[in-house]
């Protein structure tokens, strides 16, 4: 009998902010796959639950060994941080599906949303993502930097508030100062830019500024990076973007 596999995000990191869905996904499964410190983040509650945990960077590999636990009986799931749609292993697992032994496109396969370190980030300061928004990866691991250089100026054309993932790592310590500079051609320097690091965490730690004064500096890989549309504005500690474009300061 084939077995199922659910991809299931922990949230940014609170645990308050893992959906009741997922924890009773979490319970029920009899193998639990992902990287290490999102593992690390689920209580262990079963003994007999096997933990197959990997590296960064090795989620078509980690996807296929789900799917071929699932495709042997298991009742798998596959952990992500944060919503597991977003940058994440939920897009690894159909990847690996597309492109892997025809058997397991029949396996009971489904994703549980989760809350995304992009609504944690917002909600730590009020409401900049009240218009419209777009989120964009600036790893440039499985895209060229080129893309990445389009996507944003295309964003910043479209005046769209962009939640920046990924900001910085230490292999790419420059690419958020890159990007900046593009924005700057387009946007005007008064722009709110948020630094959120460890949103919904009790650890979250706000820095609010704007798009003349941010320094790429203040982002690291824990830090999602909000840069603002022509109507963002603060009030007092709050950011926000008002819902009507009528509203334009
Ligand atoms: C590979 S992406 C995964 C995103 C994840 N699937 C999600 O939905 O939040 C990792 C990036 O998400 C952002 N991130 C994840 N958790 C965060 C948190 N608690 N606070 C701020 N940013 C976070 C950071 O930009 C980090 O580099």
């Amino acid at each position: 009998m084939s077995g199922s596999l659910v991809v299931v995000g922990t949230g940014p990191g609170k645990a308050e902010l893992m959906t009741p869905a997922t924890l009773a996904a979490l319970a029920k499964a009899t193998d639990l796959v992902g990287y290490g410190p999102y593992l690390d983040r689920i209580p262990k509650t079963r003994p007999d639950q096997r933990r197959h945990r990997s590296d960064n960077r090795v989620e078509l590999e980690r996807a296929r060994h789900a799917l071929s636990l699932a495709a042997a009986g298991r009742e798998v799931v596959v952990v992500s941080g944060g919503d597991p749609g977003v940058f994440a292993m939920a897009a690894a697992v159909f990847e690996a599906v597309e492109t892997g032994d025809p058997g397991w496109r029949a396996l009971d396969i489904r994703v549980e949303p989760g809350v995304t370190a992009m609504l944690a980030a917002a909600a730590e300061v009020g409401a900049p993502l009240g218009g419209d928004f777009c989120a964009i990866s600036l790893s440039d691991n499985l895209k060229a930097w080129t893309t990445i250089e389009r996507l944003l100026r295309a964003a910043a054309e479209a005046d769209f508030v962009i939640a920046l993932y990924n900001p910085a790592s230490k292999a790419r310590p420059h690419q958020l100062a890159q990007a900046f500079e593009h924005l700057r051609t387009i946007k005007s320097s008064k722009t709110p830019v948020l630094f959120v690091r460890a949103a919904g965490t009790p650890e979250a730690k706000v820095v609010t500024t704007t798009l003349a004064a941010a320094d790429a500096a203040q982002a690291d890989m824990r830090t999602l990076v909000i840069v603002g549309a022509s109507t963002t504005r603060r009030i007092g500690r709050w950011v926000y973007t008002p819902r009507s474009e009528g509203a334009a300061s």
